[in-house]
């Protein structure tokens, strides 16, 4: 992509900064950061709906990767955000975000963290059982203060990474689903509530998705919803949400469509709905994460040991791993690489990338055609800026590595690296004979 170059010195540039001097400087393992392919990502959004002319917000899904500096970046943008726990909500009050356009989620919030949401003054809920709605409908109560609210449906559609499967009665953990009677009690309940009023309807049918199919079919099940709910009780909403899951390209088998595009498709269809229903169109909220910040990510490793198993394999050895970047262990995803202080030279060997945790699983990529590769080199790794910082561990008690944004030939760090002693931070010492 545009900010990602080779230099006059043959090494990789990320937003106008030299990759090497990067490492030498914050030492690796190091997330990079293009914060202009970031913002880029955020107004194509933001412009397909504007140019679309239907009202809209684009939440940025914070667990994608939450730091203080990226919700500032989100703010900047005129995002919104989605959160799905205190830790995230905390991140982004600490972080100024203004409260109003914050989205609360979350299959199993707990009265701490919904008062939480509630005393700050939350911009929506996003409601996802019925547990939930008494508990928030209690708070409301109990402190006297209104709260607006999604209600999270399941539409029986489930989207997988090149096609999506028409499930009768879906099989999930999130959610009303929509067809067997549960989102339309939910819809009652809220009705009849005098605390919670009901900005709409949200929907998210998975992630890495790469068709527009799923989304539009959405739609349909969720307007026809609407239309029966609409004659049934005279209520339409203000708001759909159709979450987030926009595909991304993390490898050359991944062919995704452009983000507007997506939003294109979902706007298209929203308003054939209404309109053959002689339905408003609703302002339509999405959740975008990973299409956001997962390709503006780098991760730069400085290679280690190598061994090499005689005519089945050569590895290397890098100085992260799944506690950086548990997404190969986890689900098999696939990455690229080059080397960073020498992208351009010539593929000699194919080595097998493994970290440095003790696990056999902790590969980050097989396969890889690398230039002969030894100790001095430094290894990027592309499109981990989306659960990838997010999903770090302390596993084997390796610290976390640090976050750095740049943009326009600078750089700054935005995340320090964790050190021992934040490891130990938490522990306490054994009093002996316990007490
Ligand atoms: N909205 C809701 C309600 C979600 O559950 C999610 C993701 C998103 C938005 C953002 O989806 P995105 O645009 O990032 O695909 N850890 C997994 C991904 C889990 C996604 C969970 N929900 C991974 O590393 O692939």
């Amino acid at each position: 992509n545009g900010s990602v170059k080779v230099n006059g010195k043959g090494h990789l540039e990320i937003g106008g900064v030299d990759t090497v001097s990067l490492a030498a400087r914050y030492g690796t393992p190091l997330y990079v950061y293009d914060v202009a392919l970031i913002r880029q990502r955020a107004r194509a959004f933001k412009e397909t709906f504007r140019k679309l002319g239907v009202k809209s917000q684009v939440a940025y899904a914070s667990k994608a990767f939450s730091a203080i500096a990226m919700i500032q970046l989100a703010d900047e943008e005129g995002l919104s955000l989605d959160v799905v726990s205190g830790g995230e909500l905390y991140t982004a009050l600490a972080a100024g975000f203004p409260v109003e356009h914050i989205h609360f989620h979350g299959n199993n919030k707990s009265r701490e963290e919904l008062e939480m949401a509630l005393d700050a003054g939350i911009g929506c809920i996003v409601a996802d059982n019925f547990y939930e709605l008494d508990m928030l409908e209690n708070l409301c109560a109990e402190k006297g203060r209104k709260v607006s609210a999604l209600l999270r449906v399941t539409p029986g559609i489930e989207a997988h990474t090149h096609d999506y499967i028409l499930t009768g009665q879906e099989d999930s953990k999130f959610g009303f689903d929509l067809q067997n009677g549960q989102a339309e009690a939910a819809l009652k309940q809220v009705l009849s509530s005098g605390w919670i009023k009901l900005l709409g309807v949200h929907c998210h049918i998975g992630s890495q998705i790469f068709e527009t199919a799923g989304f539009v079919l959405a739609v349909q099940k969720i307007m026809d919803k609407l239309d029966e709910w609409h004659a049934r009780y005279g209520y339409f909403p203000e708001v759909l949400n159709l979450g987030g899951g926009f595909g991304i390209r993390y490898t050359e088998e991944d062919h995704p469509l452009p983000p507007a595009y997506y939003v294109e498709e979902i706007v298209k269809e929203v308003k054939k709905q209404a309109g053959s229903r002689r339905l408003p169109v609703p302002e339509i909220w999405i959740e975008p994460g990973r299409s956001l910040v997962g390709e503006a990510g780098t991760t730069l490793y400085s290679v280690g040991s190598r061994k090499e198993v005689p005519h089945v394999r050569k590895y290397i050895a890098v100085d992260g791993g799944m506690s950086d970047n548990i997404r190969p262990a986890l689900y098999d995803a696939k990455y690229e690489a080059v080397l960073a202080n020498r992208p351009l030279d010539k593929c000699e060997e194919t080595v097998s990338v493994a970290g440095k945790c003790c696990e056999s699983g902790d590969m980050l990529i097989w396969d890889l055609p690398l230039p002969k590769t030894g100790s001095d080199d430094l290894l990027a790794v592309f499109c981990t800026g989306a659960y990838g910082y997010s999903m770090a561990n302390n596993y084997n008690r390796i610290p976390r590595p640090p976050v750095v944004f740049v943009e326009n030939g600078k750089d700054e760090l935005v995340v320090k690296r964790e050190t021992y002693e934040d490891l130990i931070r938490n522990d306490l010492r054994l009093r002996v004979p316990l007490s």
